[in-house]
């Protein structure tokens, strides 16, 4: 079975949720509750949480990741954090792409493409995000769109570097909305990604990469989703602020 050659990887974005003091206290929680996982734990917080992570996950089998990178090294960028940053604190995952990225902070492919680049030379394994509309879904150009997406963000990413890229699709009208897509719908859209990275790379880094669903997953319907051929894993916003929730769904990926 080509999932189980894969890494199932299910990781909480905070989103801008959290102190350093209350994420003291929710990494105490979570260290203990997913300590038994079969699958890859990661939780990105934000910046000002990235040191208490770091510190607290030493040891333990929670991975610690951003939930954004500039694109430059250095420079007159003011609130902007680099790679360099990240690396530096211990950092090893970020998230880029994400839709509110795009939808607030106008994100477009090719920036998201830029900070991929930039995370991937510094060494920082990236979740990058694609994901289509309500209204983009309606008008039945989810395919192209996804692929689009998929195709300009992995612009000059080699196929070593692939190693170290997740997709995680993440239809817009599913996430914080509590509305999931079937897990049909995950289905077919995180295979048609991993058509696109065949297409690019060959089949092998395609069956290779890990690939996830995100988009109101939850304690409830993380089994269904999760019991996906193509779906590897979660991005998890809301459920991944409660330890319980969050221990859950990383059981049901460790199931498979
Ligand atoms: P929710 O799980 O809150 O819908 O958020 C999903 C998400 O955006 C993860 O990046």
């Amino acid at each position: 079975m080509d999932k189980k050659n894969r890494k199932a990887i299910i990781a909480g974005n905070w989103k801008m949720n959290k102190t350093a003091t209350e994420a003291k206290a929710l990494i105490g929680e979570l260290i203990p509750a997913v300590k038994g996982a079969g699958c890859e734990v990661v939780i990105c917080t934000p910046f000002t949480d990235l040191a208490t992570a770091v510190a607290l996950c030493k040891g333990t089998n929670i991975h610690v990741g951003a939930e954004n990178v500039h694109f430059e090294d250095h420079g007159a960028f003011t609130g902007e954090i680099s790679a360099a940053m990240l690396v530096d604190l211990g950092v090893e995952y970020v998230i880029v792409g994400h839709s509110e990225r795009r939808q607030y902070f106008a994100e477009t492919n090719e920036t998201v493409n830029k900070r991929a680049l930039a995370a991937l030379n510094a060494g920082l394994k990236v979740i990058i995000c694609v994901g289509e509309s309500l209204e983009q879904r309606e008008e039945g150009v989810t395919e192209e769109l996804v692929r689009m997406q998929t195709k300009i963000a992995l612009k000059d990413v080699t196929k070593e570097q692939m190693k170290n890229v997740v997709i995680a699709y993440e239809p817009i009208w599913a996430i914080g909305t509590g509305k999931t897509a079937t897990s049909e719908q995950a289905e077919e859209v995180c295979g048609q990604i991993r058509k696109v990275i065949g297409e690019v790379y060959g089949a092998d880094t395609a069956k290779a990469t890990t690939v996830q669903y995100g988009g109101s997953m939850n304690a409830k319907n993380c089994d269904e989703l999760l019991g996906k051929a193509d779906v590897d894993g979660g991005l998890i916003g809301g459920a991944s602020l409660k330890a319980p929730d969050f221990a859950v769904i990383v059981n049901a990926a460790t199931k498979g």
